[in-house]
């Protein structure tokens, strides 16, 4: 496996490293992952995480693995492992399914690295496209919601809906951008907000059930959000908020777009009925845990909900921006998502 270092996963010649997600943005610590079971771990806890990276990294650990002079076997139950830690974000088995074409032909270390190294390359690429394509939607001086964390720590590049605002950005293009905290593992509070700082972009940070007033007020122009798989009919997955938030865009005649790769579309999936949605525990609603401890102000019997993700039916969706390009609700119904298959 060739040396690389993207913001939250690397390797240099011995172990591969995630940045621990769970920990930011107190520290910045980076992990060594070594067996299946760190590398299940890691995935299963949101150490890394975002739908294009868990696939990465998903891939570049198993390359290393296969390069450790292990068995088919042992190589095949680790890709069984892999796939499940993580139900929803489909840029996991779409990795995990490449790696196996091969092996299917013949276990060879060498061919699965190649394949490994070319969906990490990929990945960066995609990310630059998507970029390109939805700053054409962002205009001098508007105010851009997103939710969660779709910036350089959720993908190998520079990242999906915060690529294209970086993109606009780097334009020169005046724009503000509102973090939804992204309630309850806070991606947006504690990554966004960490990315945007990084890389000099005004911010707000809201709670987010304040995104609707904020709507109202005149605060907002856009929505911009990431997916974890998208259907045929464009219905998609994400961090759950997602749909609220759609929904207060079509309320208050806003724009809302998703941002992804074509490697998180599911040419399996006709609609979002079909998606499955991770359930997580419910600690994660009950309080808050992190590098600053663990924190539970819900009574310890209390019954808990925990989607980690929801379902944006198409219909709410004003564009699909993808590295190949921008799709509006009509071309979706043309089949402009299938079309994509093979290409
Ligand atoms: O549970 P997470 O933090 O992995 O969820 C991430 C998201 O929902 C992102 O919006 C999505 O993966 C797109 S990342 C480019």
């Amino acid at each position: 496996m060739k040396n690389f270092e993207c913001m939250a996963l690397r390797y240099h010649g011995q172990y591969l490293e995630l940045l621990d997600q769970t920990r930011l943005p107190v520290e910045e610590h980076w992990l060594k992952i070594q067996t299946v079971d760190d590398m299940y771990e890691a995935i299963h806890s949101l150490r890394v995480r975002g739908a294009p990276l868990i696939g990465v990294s998903a891939a570049v650990f198993l390359a290393l693995y296969a390069e450790s002079g292990i068995t088919e076997n042992d190589f095949l139950k680790a890709t069984e492992r892999l796939r499940v830690a993580r139900p929803t974000a489909v840029n996991l088995m779409y990795a995990i399914d490449e790696i196996k074409k091969i092996v299917h032909q013949s276990f060879e270390p060498q061919s699965i690295t190649q394949v490994a190294e070319a969906i990490l390359d990929a990945d960066k690429t995609l990310c630059q496209k998507i970029g390109e394509v939805g700053a054409e939607y962002i205009q001098d001086g508007m105010g851009i919601l997103t939710h969660c964390n779709t910036g350089g720590l959720a993908t190998a590049g520079r990242g999906t809906a915060l690529g294209v605002i970086q993109t606009a950005f780097e334009q020169g293009k005046k724009i503000h951008v509102y973090v939804d905290e992204t309630r309850p593992l806070l991606q947006g509070g504690r990554l966004t907000t960490w990315e945007l700082g990084k890389l000099g972009i005004p911010y707000t940070l809201i709670c987010d059930n304040m995104a609707a007033a904020l709507m109202r007020d005149g605060k907002i122009q856009c929505a911009i959000v990431g997916a974890d798989r998208i259907a045929m009919n464009g219905d998609f997955a994400n961090k759950t908020g997602t749909y609220g938030v759609a929904v207060a865009c079509f309320h208050h005649n806003v724009p809302f777009y998703t941002a992804a790769p074509v490697t998180t579309l599911d040419f399996d999936c006709d609609n979002g009925l079909e998606i499955p949605i991770e359930e997580r525990t419910g600690e994660e609603v009950q309080g808050v845990r992190g590098a600053f401890g663990k924190v539970l102000w819900a009574p310890e019997n209390a019954k808990v909900y925990n989607p980690a993700f929801d379902i944006t039916s198409a219909e709410l969706v004003t564009g699909w921006i993808l590295d190949t390009g921008f799709y509006s609700q009509s071309d979706v119904e043309d089949g402009a998502l299938r079309r994509l298959q093979n290409k």
